[in-house]
């Protein structure tokens, strides 16, 4: 058995802040923001939470694929911005949602999160433990950010995006995941430091820091090299694929894996010059899009793949 995606969907902030917005606010300029990385404007929450940016994008997945909340057995979601360290934002959708069958449980891998979660909803439905699981990746990456260090909030925004993944016994998946805990200083965000009535450490900084020029050259020798592995389980050449939806972290990243892969940007579809780095998020909102537009038939090959903190990446190779 393999995992099909039935349905998805996604949900983005209201409040669309431009590159222009944001040099009024700090020392920085379009120009800048857009040839460094492609990006143009990011969503960020105002009244939305991580949940509910999560219920919305999971409801859409749900009604395009046909099903009843009711009937899910699984629901992970992928975060590294929940709304609380309790409950698990999985289980707030979970409620949400009224999915009173599913288990429910977060997954951290950062920007890598959808790709791996989708792997591991592979795992489940082919050991034959689950066959419907809704798999989700939301940040509100904005309460994260330094809003004085401009080298990292201009990069980031909020959103969510959601599969419905079913069990099918046609057509083909392959995936790959790997992690380097070792280089984990490029990317990095603090979280609460040690405090009880018998120790305590200083707080560690408690907002996202980068070493951007660390995390392009990992990406870009990393994310050719876990697509190619994937393509090889399946027995694909890179031409063979429709579409590969990238994390959607900086223009320059596409395109210079695309260029590694020997195919055309056409095949590259990008929407992070509207929406920013979104991390866990990235990727299923641009899968909710080019499926929205109408750019995936089934039978086509696609190919989703992750990469970011941790060090994580991730890719998956499957017939849509
Ligand atoms: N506006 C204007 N100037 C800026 C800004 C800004 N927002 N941010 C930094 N600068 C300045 C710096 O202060 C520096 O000035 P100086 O030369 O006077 O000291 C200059 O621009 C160059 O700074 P660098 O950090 O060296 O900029 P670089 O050219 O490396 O671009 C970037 C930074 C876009 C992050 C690049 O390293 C990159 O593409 N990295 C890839 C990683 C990435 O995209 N990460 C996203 C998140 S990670 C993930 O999702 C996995």
């Amino acid at each position: 058995m393999r995992a099909k995606i039935a349905g998805t969907g996604s949900c983005l902030p209201l409040l669309r802040v431009t590159n222009d917005d944001l040099s009024n606010i700090m020392d920085t300029s379009d120009a800048w923001i857009r040839s460094r990385t492609g990006i143009g404007s990011r969503h960020l929450a105002t009244e939305e939470t991580t949940a509910s940016m999560s219920i919305e994008a999971a409801k859409q997945a749900l009604d395009e694929a046909g099903m009843q909340a009711e009937e899910l057995d699984l629901i992970i979601a992928a975060t590294l911005s929940p709304d609380h360290v309790l409950p698990p934002l999985s289980c707030e959708v979970q409620s949400g949602l009224g999915a009173v069958h599913a288990a429910a449980y977060d997954l951290g891998a950062a920007c890598s999160g959808f790709v791996f979660a989708l792997n591991t909803a592979q795992a489940y439905i082919q050991s034959g433990m689950y066959r419907k699981i809704l798999i989700i990746g939301a940040e509100t990456l904005s309460k994260l950010m330094d809003w004085t260090d401009r080298s990292t909030c201009v990069l980031f925004g909020d959103g969510a995006g959601a599969a419905v993944v079913t069990a099918e016994d046609t057509g083909v998946f392959a995936g790959v995941l790997g992690s380097d805990g070792a280089k984990g200083e490029a990317l990095s965000c603090g979280g609460r430091h040690l405090q009880n009535p018998f120790a305590s450490r200083a707080p560690e900084h408690p907002y996202v820091q980068m070493n951007g020029q660390e995390v392009y050259k990992f990406a870009v020798r990393t994310v050719p090299k876990c697509i190619s592995q994937a393509l090889e389980q399946v027995g694909w050449q890179p031409g063979d694929v429709s579409l590969f939806l990238l994390h959607q972290a900086n223009q320059r990243i596409i395109e210079a894996v695309a260029k590694r892969l020997k195919q055309p940007m056409e095949r590259f579809p990008v929407c992070l010059e509207e929406c920013g780095n979104i991390s866990a998020a990235s990727v299923p909102i641009l899968l909710d899009r080019v499926n929205q537009e109408g750019r995936l038939k089934r039978g086509d090959r696609i190919v989703l793949a992750g990469f970011g903190a941790g060090l994580t990446w991730g890719a998956a190779a499957f017939t849509w």
